[in-house]
This record gives C-alpha cells, sequence and structure tokens, in this order.
C-alpha cells in the first residue's frame, strides 16, 4: 500500500467507476469535495505484485460547523479483489496515519454494518448535506472523545 501520486489519479478515477453506481458524483458528499484537494498523504492505493490496482482509499477535510474532521471516501477495492482483507487495510492503515498528522475525527457516509467493526458509529447530530440518509453518517474519534459536543452541518473547507 502506497501513498496515491499525481500518475495514480486517473487509475482510481477508473477504478471508483467500477465499483460505484454510474452518477457517483452526483452524491453530495461529493459537494464537500469539489474544488478541495484531498488531504496529502493519507489517500493511498494497493496494488498487486503485477503493478495493477485493486483499491483505493481518499480523504478530504471537512468541517462540522468550525470544527475540522476527515471525510473518509470513497474507498473501494476491485470486485475481483473483494474479501480479501485489502479494504480493511486501506482504512486501518490510513487511519493510523491520522492522528499523527494532527486529525482528531474522521467520518463517512456509509453502510453501518461494514464500517461498525473500524469503530464507527452513527453521528447523530451532524448533518450531511441532504440527500444523505442520516442513518449512514457515521463517526469515529481519534482522539479520546473528540465527537463529543461537535453537532451542525457539514460544510467544506473553503466555505
Ligand atoms: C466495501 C469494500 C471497500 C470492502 O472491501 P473488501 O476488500 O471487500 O473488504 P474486506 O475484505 O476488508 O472485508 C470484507 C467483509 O466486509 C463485508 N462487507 C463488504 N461490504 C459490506 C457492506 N456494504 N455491508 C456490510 N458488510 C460488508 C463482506 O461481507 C466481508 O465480510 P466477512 O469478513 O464477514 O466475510 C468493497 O466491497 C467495495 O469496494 N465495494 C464497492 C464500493 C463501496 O461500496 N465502497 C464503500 C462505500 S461506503
Amino acid at each position: 500500500m502506497t501513498p496515491e501520486g499525481p500518475a495514480d489519479h486517473w487509475e482510481v478515477e477508473a477504478l471508483y467507476d467500477t465499483c460505484f453506481a454510474p452518477g457517483r458524483e452526483a452524491l453530495s458528499s461529493y459537494r464537500l469535495r469539489d474544488g478541495v484537494p484531498p488531504v496529502a498523504g493519507l489517500s493511498h492505493v494497493a496494488r498487486d505484485s503485477g503493478g495493477i490496482l485493486a483499491g483505493a482509499i481518499r480523504y478530504w477535510p471537512v468541517r462540522i460547523d468550525a470544527t475540522p474532521a476527515l471525510l473518509l471516501g470513497p474507498v473501494a477495492v476491485h470486485p475481483t479483489r473483494q474479501g480479501e482483507g485489502l479494504g480493511a487495510a486501506l482504512i486501518e492503515t490510513s487511519l493510523a496515519q491520522a492522528a499523527p498528522l494532527g486529525w482528531e475525527r474522521v467520518m463517512l457516509v456509509g453502510d453501518a454494518p461494514y464500517y461498525n467493526r473500524f469503530g464507527f458509529t452513527l453521528l447523530q447530530d451532524v448533518e450531511m448535506p441532504p440527500p444523505t440518509n442520516p442513518a449512514r453518517v457515521l463517526g469515529r474519534a481519534l482522539a479520546e472523545n473528540a465527537w463529543a459536543g461537535v453537532t451542525g452541518k457539514v460544510r467544506r473547507w473553503y466555505d
């Protein structure tokens, strides 16, 4: 697993197109990414021994009102490589690097049954831009109690 570099960019986009439904960029989470670069050093790619891209994860910075947080995603593993633990490795390896970079909390929009195993739980008072199913808004603290008292609308980093 290596940090994503400029040469990986279009291959990662193609992987995401393969793994997500068409129109993924219409999702509200993409509005938070528009015009904001991903977090340097945290986005990673996983390649097999032949150099074929098997999985990728990216992170963006967001704010909940004024409070900074990481937005995890998209994360995807090629359909031919799913179920081998690559998704877990991408998530855990990158998250382990987030706290040393100064990040205290991470959130995502995803399936609770998958993300519960990584310590993500429902963020009841954190509002993603509509339309987002509130049951899919999940968070994990990277520092003790880092989500306590954090409430409000998720905003673009530069808004
Ligand atoms: C979700 C994804 C990244 C997981 O990657 P992976 O390498 O297959 O994951 P792992 O091998 O670490 O874990 C596989 C386990 O997760 C489970 N799992 C995968 N997706 C799941 C989901 N949406 N809900 C619940 N469990 C899920 C599998 O059933 C498997 O369970 P097991 O360990 O009990 O057998 C991958 O399936 C993928 O790219 N899916 C399409 C894109 C996507 O949905 N991305 C996430 C957006 S929220």
